[in-house]
This record gives structure tokens, C-alpha cells and sequence, in this order.
């Protein structure tokens, strides 16, 4: 069973300035609500028990977020509101549940991953890239099932425009189905011409412990940082199964300003 899931936090947000200045993109509301309660929903609803936040001194507003206590209790004192409480209840409910470990150079999401080695427990993990909402259908929910049927890896994968490709991870594939194919290679965001497929990686990862000893020989590559489809790359090579899970609902590409904007348009219609 894949109870525990890692959220790299530590990136410096550079694509949203000005909004990321001083407040962590994962933080920024859509609809109402910070990006990273949208991904901490996706996992509860798909079984998981314990997150693991990759932050760094620069993201603390993070791990205040969910600390705020002195804050709250004086405000409650003085102030009973029941939405408020409810809140508040939900904020430390989702603490007992995060385990915060620490990025402070952004190296890239394989040397987050990494940073996470001594506390995964089981043989598989989760990654989720909060950048990468996903809305209407559980993507975490189908990957675990497929999981289970292949007793695999699963990469989350969604058909892009293939004038985009070089924006995104690609993968190659064999055996495809209707849900889902085994991967045979992985490329981080290609050049148009060299391409394999418009198979995009959407930020969704159920792993196996073992990739930490290949990050481990990695040499920075892609922007001089860590990047944990390389380490994909060389299991692939070495005969680990890894799995394509079809994604058919909605996603939404919020790294960018544009994405972000757009995102908030697309989920206030969802919630009319
Ligand atoms: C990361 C991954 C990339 C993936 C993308 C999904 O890129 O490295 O393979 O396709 O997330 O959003 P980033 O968005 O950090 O540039």
C-alpha cells in the first residue's frame, strides 16, 4: 500500500513574479483556496497518510501556515466563528500528517527527492508537483490502482500539443491501451524535433524506494539541476517497469502566471 507522498516546495516560484515575492506560489489562492490544499485533497481521497514537504528557509511562510497557532488561539478567544474554528481544525488535522524536511539550495526536484531517503518507509512513494492541479477525476486514485495491477512505477501522463512538447517530460511507450502503456524512455522537456511522442509527464509519480541510489550518481543536467526523470531514465535502462497512466480528467498547468490565471477561471466554473 502507497501511504506516503512527497510535495517539492522549495522552487523559487520565478515563472509567477511578482505574486511570488514574498508568498510561496503553493500558497497562492485559486478559487478560494491555496494551490497546495487542492494536491493535499487529491492524496487524502486516494488513501495517503503521510506527506513529506521539501521546503527551504526562503518557503518557512510554508510550515507557518500550518503552525499559526498563537494567531488563531488568541482569535478564537476573543472571537467565536465557526468558519474559522473549522478551519483551524483542518489546518492542524493536515499537520499531524506533514513531515518537513529541507532544500536550501533548489538543486532540482531529484535532489528534493533525495532529501527525502531516510523516512520512506515502504517500497514505493508518491511524488506530486503541486505546480500540476488536477481537478474532476483523482489522478493519485487511478495511478494506485494501476499500480496495483502492474506492481510497478506509474508516471501520470496526459496527450499535449506537440508544438509544446519542449515545455514538459516525454515519454516513449509500447503496448499501449486505452489507459495506460509500459514507458520504454523518458526525456525531460525535448526539442519539437526529437520528441518520441506529445506524452507529457503532468507532475503525478509513484516511485520505487530504489531510485534514490540512482539519483545518488546523477550529474546535474537540464538548467545545471537534478532532474528525477534522468534518474527514471537509468531504472528504465536497467529493466524497472515503469507505467504510463492515461490521465482523461482535467489539468491544470499552474507554474506559470498564465496557467495560474487561467486555472482560477477553470475551477470557479467547476464549483458554480
Ligand atoms: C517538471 C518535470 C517535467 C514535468 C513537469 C510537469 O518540470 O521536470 O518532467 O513534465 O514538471 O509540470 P517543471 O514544471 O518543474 O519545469
Amino acid at each position: 500500500m502507497i501511504k506516503q507522498a512527497i510535495i517539492p516546495l522549495a522552487g523559487l516560484g520565478t515563472r509567477m513574479l511578482p505574486l511570488t515575492s514574498i508568498m510561496p506560489k503553493e500558497l497562492l489562492p485559486i478559487n478560494g483556496k491555496p494551490n497546495l490544499e487542492y494536491i493535499l485533497e487529491e492524496c487524502l481521497d486516494a488513501g495517503v497518510k503521510q506527506f513529506i514537504f521539501i521546503i527551504s528557509k526562503k518557503k518557512m511562510n510554508i510550515k507557518k501556515y500550518f503552525y499559526n497557532d498563537i494567531f488563531y488561539k488568541k482569535l478564537l478567544k476573543k472571537k467565536k466563528d465557526k468558519r474559522i474554528e473549522k478551519e483551524y481544525r483542518k489546518l492542524k488535522k493536515y499537520r499531524k500528517m506533514i513531515k518537513f524536511v529541507y532544500q536550501n539550495q533548489p538543486k532540482g526536484t531529484g535532489d528534493a527527492v533525495l532529501k527525502c531517503s531516510n523516512y520512506i518507509k515502504g517500497k514505493y512513494f508518491l511524488m506530486l508537483l503541486p505546480d500540476d492541479l488536477i481537478i474532476k477525476k483523482n489522478c493519485t486514485k487511478e495511478m494506485i490502482r494501476l499500480h496495483k495491477q502492474k506492481k510497478g512505477s506509474v508516471i501520470g501522463t496526459k496527450i499535449v500539443p506537440k508544438k509544446n512538447v519542449s515545455r514538459w517530460g516525454i515519454l516513449s511507450f509500447k503496448k499501449k491501451k486505452k489507459n495506460s502503456f509500459q514507458i520504454t524512455d523518458v526525456v525531460e522537456k525535448p526539442k519539437l524535433k526529437d520528441a518520441k511522442s506529445n506524452y507529457a509527464i503532468i507532475g503525478r509519480y509513484i516511485l520505487p524506494k530504489k531510485i534514490m541510489n540512482e539519483i545518488k550518481k546523477l550529474k546535474p543536467g537540464q538548467g545545471k539541476e537534478i532532474h528525477i526523470t534522468d534518474a527514471i531514465k537509468n531504472l528504465i535502462l536497467k529493466n524497472e517497469k515503469f507505467y504510463g497512466n492515461i490521465f482523461k480528467g482535467k489539468y491544470l498547468d499552474c507554474g506559470t502566471l498564465n496557467g495560474y490565471i487561467k486555472s482560477g477561471i477553470e475551477i470557479s466554473k467547476e464549483n458554480r
